[in-house]
């Protein structure tokens, strides 16, 4: 049988997906992980942990693997309303797409 090529790998996959990831961290993270934290009450990043571009979300996704995926330490209370099919897509951009992320990286 011939099965089809996998899309793991190519660059229009891990583009896709670091879009996905990119737009799930900024409507339940940024608020908090920013710059400048626009949450009430925040008034610098917590941790130190700035999530706001790819090159961000890059340093930190071992981090962010850890708090999302692993364990469901964050959003705290899932205050922002996460759903179980981002943090797996998180997880699985973690797997594909962390180390490869510098060539398609979008700012
Ligand atoms: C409502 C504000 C808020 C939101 C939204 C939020 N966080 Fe946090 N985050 C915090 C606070 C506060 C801490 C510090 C917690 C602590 O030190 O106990 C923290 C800590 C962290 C840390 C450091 C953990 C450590 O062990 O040092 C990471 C990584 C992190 N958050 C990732 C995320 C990710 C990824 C998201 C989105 C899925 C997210 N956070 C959403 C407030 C937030």
């Amino acid at each position: 049988m011939n099965k089809p090529k996998p899309a793991w790998g190519t660059m229009g996959f891990l583009k896709s997906i670091n879009a996905e990831a990119k737009t799930i961290v900024q409507n339940r993270c940024s608020m908090c992980h920013a710059r400048t934290p626009s949450w009430p009450g925040i008034h610098r990043a917590p941790g130190g942990v700035m999530l706001e571009t790819m090159t961000d979300m890059q340093h930190w996704a071992p981090a962010i693997n850890k708090v999302v995926v692993l364990s469901r330490a964050m959003p705290p209370g899932n205050i922002t309303g996460i759903s179980h099919e981002e943090r797996a897509l998180l997880g699985q951009w973690m797997m594909v797409s962390a180390d490869n992320m510098t060539a398609v990286a979008s700012k």
